[in-house]
C-alpha cells in the first residue's frame, strides 16, 4: 500500500443503524508492532444522518458507554452517557460535558458512508475475526484513491 491510498472496511449497511441510534461493533485492529489489539467502537447516527464513530472506551475508566443497560444515550436522547459513572458528552464531537472525566473527549474513528456501506478508515483491523458483531454481512476491502 502507498502512502496515498486510504484502507477502508465494511462494518455495516449504513441503514442497519437506525436514525436516532447507535451501535457497538468489537472489532480487532493491528498496532503499530503487528499485534492485533481489541477495538470496541461505536457509531451514532442522528436524525439528521449524519454518523459520528468513537473508541467505546469511557476517558473516565475505560469501559463501554453501553455497560449495564446497554444504551448509550441520555434519557432525552440529546447526548452520550457512559452506563458506569455517568459521565455525559457530546454526540458530534465526544466532548465530556459533565461526569467524572469533564473536558476529555471520546477517541474519534473515522466513518465513511460507500455505497450504502459504513466504513471505517485508516485503521487496519484483523480480517480474521470477522465478523466480530451480531450480523452476517460480506467482509470487504475497498481501496480509495485520492486525487
Ligand atoms: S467509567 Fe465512564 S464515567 Fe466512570
Amino acid at each position: 500500500m502507498t502512502s496515498d491510498e486510504i484502507e477502508v472496511f465494511v462494518i455495516c449497511a449504513a441503514a442497519d443503524i437506525e436514525r436516532g441510534g447507535a451501535r457497538s461493533f468489537s472489532l480487532s485492529r493491528i498496532d503499530e508492532a503487528g499485534e492485533s489489539r481489541p477495538f470496541p467502537i461505536m457509531v451514532i447516527r442522528t436524525h439528521d444522518n449524519d454518523y459520528f464513530g468513537y473508541a467505546n472506551s469511557c476517558p473516565h475508566d475505560g469501559v463501554w458507554l453501553n455497560i449495564g443497560g446497554g444504551d448509550f444515550f441520555t434519557p432525552d436522547r440529546g447526548f452520550l452517557k457512559c452506563g458506569r459513572h455517568g459521565a455525559t458528552f457530546e454526540i458530534d464531537s465526544g466532548l465530556c460535558i459533565d461526569g467524572p472525566c469533564r473536558g476529555d473527549s471520546l477517541r474519534p474513528v473515522a466513518l465513511v458512508v460507500v455505497g450504502g456501506e459504513l466504513c471505517l478508515c485508516g485503521v487496519r483491523l484483523v480480517e480474521d475475526d470477522w465478523p466480530m458483531h451480531d450480523d452476517d454481512d460480506e467482509t470487504m476491502d475497498i481501496m480509495i484513491h485520492p486525487d
